[in-house]
């Protein structure tokens, strides 16, 4: 009996590396990753209502209306390729009433990532990093910097990315992150995020491994 796809939710605070994690997590296990960040940001794109909306609370840091994440979320999550090769949700839910209406929804996840990296580390991370528009790629100038000048001349920077704005970033992912973790604690695995990507990936692959192996466990005894 073939398991049933990963559901994975990674969670931490703004510039701890969830985007750089799931990278590396989509590369080795397929997963689709579905980040509310980036899906608001391809709202704005578009140039809607409701991304000019969302990009007033992105600006002042501050968690965009749920009428409008919640459901670019869940249509996300509804299309086949995530049922069909797993999610890997990022950035989703920030609050009591995002976990409860994934809940309400009827998507069960397997295990949540939470992602602790020290405040001094998350401004330098912020105010270094760099985006590679072609690729979708994240950069830091020091510590992944890119690998030629066609792709350094290429290079975005986030309209939130200054240390002013992370602040506000992190003072809202302080109001809510308690509740949020309080909803998964059984499914819960704290990653210590301070070191190289490298060796953050190390302890998320192991888990992961794990837990395939249990899946495929309990599959093969059903
Ligand atoms: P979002 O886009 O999700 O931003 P964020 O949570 O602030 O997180 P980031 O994308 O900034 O960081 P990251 O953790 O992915 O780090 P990265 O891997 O890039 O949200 C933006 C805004 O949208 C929110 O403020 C809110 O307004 C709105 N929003 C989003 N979700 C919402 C929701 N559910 N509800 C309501 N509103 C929502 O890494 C950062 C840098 O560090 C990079 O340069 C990287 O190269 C470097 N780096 C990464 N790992 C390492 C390492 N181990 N060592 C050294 N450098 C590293």
């Amino acid at each position: 009996v073939k398991p049933e796809p990963l559901k994975i939710m990674i969670s931490g605070a703004p510039a701890s590396g969830k985007g750089t994690q799931c990278e590396l997590i989509t590369r080795k296990y397929g997963l689709v990753h579905v980040a509310a960040g980036d899906l608001l940001r391809a709202e704005i794109a578009t140039g809607s209502e409701n991304g000019r909306r969302a990009k007033e609370y992105m600006e002042k840091g501050q968690l965009v209306p749920d009428e409008i994440v919640v459901m670019m979320v869940k249509e996300r999550l509804l299309k086949p390729d995530s049922k069909q090769n797993g999610w890997l949700l990022d950035g989703y839910p920030r609050s009591l009433s995002q976990a409860t209406a994934l809940k309400e929804f009827g998507f069960d996840p397997d295990l949540f990532i939470v992602l602790e990296v020290s405040e001094d580390k998350l401004v330098e991370r912020v105010v270094g990093r760099r985006l590679d528009p072609v690729t979708g790629k994240i950069y830091h100038l020091k510590y992944s910097p890119p690998e030629n000048e066609e792709v350094a001349a290429r290079l975005t920077q986030r309209f939130d990315d200054t240390e002013e704005k992370v602040k506000l970033r992190l003072h809202t992912h302080h109001q809510n992150v308690e509740a949020v973790l309080s909803m998964y604690e059984d499914i819960t695995i704290k990653i210590n995020g301070n070191a190289s990507k490298e060796e953050v990936f190390a302890q998320i692959d192991s888990a992961l491994t794990n837990l395939l192996e249990q899946k495929a466990a309990s599959g093969s005894l059903a």
